[in-house]
């Protein structure tokens, strides 16, 4: 069937955080919410259907995951991203966040060091912080406006820190990188040799573009798989975060056991009733509505970066490789952080992401959010612009 993108969704009275919580969160009225990781579009139609037929039901009692879901789940890993994997080294979460930190938890000890890769999603410093682990950052590199991964700084944080685990952000949020063959080998290569562990975060992997292609970090080879816990989901693809649940493949036995008994200590064995049928309908028949999705999404982008090099020089993007979001390079505009902050809020009415919450690197940057009505984007994008010369 065909989607359509455009279509006004009123979402008033729904508790949806990216709607209902921008005043209180940014402290001003009437802003366009350009901000949080939530498309604004109704998800596929199968899984419309699929939750409604069981809401229908009317008995919500506690539910276990079908072997029917881990097979829809194996399906779309194998078409989408050409691993073929076990089911039972699949692992349930009610989110990647909280299999984040259950995997500092089970793999590290109090005080042991944790790489990350700045600027990066904002809960990657907290899941380390607030367990009582040591960061070490591995800041990327910038060229020509592509990020990239500093070898030689990850080598050296290695040697000279004794990191035990590394999060790695694939696709990277905010920046948009899908990250080669190459770069991931490179990286895992090094994460061998100092014998730690990488938690690959690939909530956002199904999200790519064209000529681009996701590897999934495990699929890379078998040493890359005892290593790995690799961390997937469709509530970006899908949107349907609020549903709660994240899918994490482990393939090595050990690993996968002591990540479990962390889960199972925290009592996180159940799953929502909702996320499963949903999951499920949506690895099983989603796929027509993603491409579609993505076709949309990306000429949102193709369109922003387009109405930036026309109208608003000073602010720089490059083309996500993957993702639907814009990291937008403010520095142009000379202004200071505060100034920059309060030209978005108070004068051009927008919210967007504070590129300072993704670490010092983020300094002058923005992040906007491009999946949303076009008309959305036209408005923040005008928004933005009159602001900037009024
Ligand atoms: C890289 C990354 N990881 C994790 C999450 C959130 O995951 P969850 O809601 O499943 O905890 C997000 C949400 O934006 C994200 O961008």
């Amino acid at each position: 069937m065909k989607y359509d993108f455009d279509e006004f969704v009123d979402r008033t009275g729904t508790h949806g955080m990216k709607w209902e919580r921008t005043e209180a969160l940014f402290g001003e009225k009437d802003l366009l919410p350009l901000w949080v990781a939530d498309m604004d579009f109704r998800g596929p139609a199968p899984v419309i259907e699929a939750l409604a037929r069981r809401a229908e039901l009317g008995l919500y009692g506690y539910t276990h995951r079908p072997d029917s879901l881990l097979e829809a789940f194996g399906a779309w890993m194998e078409k989408r991203h050409q691993w073929k994997i076990e089911s039972d080294w699949i692992c349930w979460s009610p989110g990647v966040i909280p299999a984040l930190t259950a995997a500092i938890q089970t793999f590290t000890e109090p005080g042991d060091r944790v790489i990350i890769q700045p600027p990066v999603y904002p809960p990657f410093f907290k899941v380390v912080t607030e367990n009582g682990r040591e960061l070490v950052t591995n800041p990327l590199m910038q060229r020509d406006g592509r990020y990239e991964i500093d070898f030689e700084d990850l080598e050296a944080k290695f040697r000279t820190t004794g990191a035990k685990l590394l999060i790695l952000c694939s696709p990277h949020n905010p920046v948009g990188r899908v990250w080669t063959r190459d770069e991931l080998e490179r990286l895992e290569a090094i994460c061998a040799a100092y014998g730690a562990l990488i938690v690959s975060d690939e909530i956002h992997a199904d999200l790519v573009y064209a000529p681009h292609r996701h590897i999934p970090l495990a699929a890379l080879s078998e040493r890359a798989a005892s290593r790995t816990i690799l961390c997937h989901s469709p509530s970006k693809t899908f949107n349907m975060a609020g549903l709660q649940a994240a899918y994490i493949v482990i393939p090595d036995k050990g690993l996968r056991t002591a990540f479990n008994k962390t889960m199972a200590k925290g009592h996180h064995t159940m799953s929502n009733t909702f996320s499963i049928v949903g999951s499920e309908s949506a690895y099983r028949e989603g796929g027509e509505w993603l491409e579609q999705c993505l076709a949309y999404i990306e000429a949102n982008i193709d369109y922003a970066i387009g109405y930036m090099e026309n109208y608003i020089p000073q602010i720089k993007v490059t083309k996500p490789e993957g993702t639907y979001l814009l990291w937008l390079d403010c520095r142009g505009l000379g202004l200071s952080t505060t100034d920059l902050k309060l030209l978005l809020l108070r004068k051009a009415k927008v919210a967007l992401n504070d590129g300072l919450s993704f670490g010092p690197e983020g300094e002058g940057f923005h992040r906007l959010n491009a999946a949303c009505r076009r008309a959305t984007l036209e408005e923040g994008l005008k928004r933005i612009r009159d602001a900037v010369y009024s």
